[in-house]
Formats: C-alpha cells, structure tokens, sequence
C-alpha cells in the first residue's frame, strides 16, 4: 500500500530522501474518488519518475456556495488499493486544517482565462485552484505533475501560473480516458441516473463529428451551431456553454483556418454538470 503522509512535515520527510540523491519526483493531484482517467496520469509518472506522489484533497475553495462539495463523491479506501495497484509510493491526505489553517487569507488570481468558459459559470472556481495546486507544489517539491486533458481549461491556466511565477514543475498533460461510448471518465459521472447516463455520450459523439466536418464549416459560428444543435436533440441535455477557443492561451480565435484551436464545452444533464473538449485541428 502506499505510505499515506497526512501532516506537511511527513511529505518533506518522504521526498528529502528522494531528493538527496537526485531522483525524479512525479506528482498527480486529484480530489479522489479515483477512476481510470486517474490511474493513467499515475502510469504515466510511474514510466517518467523514480516516485509518484498522489494528493487527495477535495479542496473546499473550488467550489461555489451552491455547489457539490458536501456530496462530492469519497471513498478512501478504494482509492488507496486503487493506486496500491499502479505502484504509487506515497499519498498526501490532508485534513482541511492543514491546508488552510485560521487566518488564511493568500490567493493566485489567474486573471482573464480564469473569467471565461467555465470560470464564467463557476465564478471564483479557477482562484480555488490556482491556489491550492500552487501549495501542493510548494509541499511536494515535484518535477513533474501531472493533469488530465479532460480539463483542458485548468491546464492551459496551471500552465500559464507556473511560467508566471516562475514555478520549477513540468506540467504533463494526458490525453482524456473514456469509457467505451466515448463519454469522458470524470468522478461525477456517478451522479447521472439511467436516462442522463444513457445520453450523456451525446457529448463527445457531437465533439467527434464537428472535428471530422471541420472543412465543411464556413466558419467557427457554423460549428459551433451545428454543436448546439446536435446535443439541443438530447431531452436530458441543457447547454451551459460551447466555444472554440485558441488552445496556446484560451483567447478568442481570429483565424479559424490557420489556429491551433480547441472545442470547449459545459452540458447539464439533471444536476450534473459535465465538461468535455477536443482539440480541432
Ligand atoms: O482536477 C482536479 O481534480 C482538481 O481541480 C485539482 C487539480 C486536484 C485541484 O484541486
């Protein structure tokens, strides 16, 4: 099993002896409740590093006043054998206490990139994690870290804080893990019931088609059109968002022929709100 290291004092202990010799430390920070799409980024650190550190924190300043973090999915236990099973070494689990202790009161304010997408329907969302995974390399002392694609947004923003502030951690990104429908793995999956499950595959079928018709799209508003309209068909679904957006900086796309961009988009299906994106050409 892996060591569970729960106090900041106990990380240090662990990496200094990785880094006393000069060994690789490769980092996955999650919330738990871990599923493949997890897993895959630790395979991946485990292939690139000589110890893979995971942290399972559900940190309470990502999640607006109306939102899940009271439900927010847990299960300690079979995360932990979970990862047993990729050889992890250790697994930061901190109570809340440790990581904001009283009188807290430091943030990382992503700017512009934080506002859109998302951060425009999760208003103080990305502050939340800017700040906490910003702590989480100062504890660990990682080389790397590791994040998935599924959340195209939270990378391109991680990204653009580590260049900012100068923070010495590769960011790897990993391509999203899907069951075999195609809807992307992500823990509140497990919140759909039979009918929003059932639909939910409306998502990436729609991300698929609009990339394989690219050429025939006059322009982005077309595709994004032809999008609304695909996933409008699907009862369960309510569209929250769905842009294209530049995939170096999040910015708006001026030249939809020559950019690198990326389809983003938010659907509800009941209370579920899920996310998904696929890079266009
Ligand atoms: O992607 C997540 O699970 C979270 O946003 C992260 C990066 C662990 C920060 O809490």
């Amino acid at each position: 099993m892996p060591k569970i290291l729960k106090n900041i004092s106990d990380v240090r202990d662990f990496t200094s002896l990785y880094n006393l010799v000069n060994r690789r430390i490769g980092f996955v920070p999650t919330m738990g409740s871990l599923h493949d799409g997890h897993l895959e980024l630790g395979r991946r650190a485990r292939k690139e590093c000589d110890c893979v550190i995971y942290s399972i924190f559900v940190n309470p300043i990502q999640f607006g006043p109306k939102e899940d973090l009271d439900k927010y999915p847990r299960d300690l236990k079979g995360d932990l054998e979970k990862l047993d099973s990729i050889g992890t070494d250790a697994v930061f689990f901190p109570d809340e206490s440790i990581m904001y202790p009283e009188g807290f009161s430091t943030y990382i304010d992503a700017g512009e990139t934080a506002n859109i997408l998302c951060g425009r329907s999760r208003p103080g969302h990305f502050r939340g994690v800017t700040t906490v995974v910003c702590k989480l390399f100062n504890i660990v002392g990682c080389d790397q870290a590791y994040f998935g694609k599924k959340d195209m947004q939270q990378f391109i923003i991680l990204n653009k804080m580590v260049r900012d502030l100068n923070i010495p951690v590769e960011l790897i990104g990993v391509d999203t893990v899907r069951e075999k429908d195609g809807l992307a793995m992500s823990s509140r999956n497990s919140y759909l019931n039979k009918k929003e499950r059932a639909s939910a595959p409306v998502l990436y079928k729609t991300l698929g088609y609009i990339k394989k018709h690219l050429s025939e799209f006059a322009g982005q508003e077309e595709a994004v059109q032809k999008a609304k309209e695909m996933i409008s068909e699907v009862k369960e679904a309510e569209i929250d968002y769905i842009e294209i957006r530049n995939l170096k900086d999040l910015s708006e796309v001026k030249n939809f022929r020559k950019e690198k961009h990326v389809m983003f988009l938010a659907v509800k299906f009941g209370k579920t709100r899920l996310i998904d994106n696929i890079i266009l050409n």
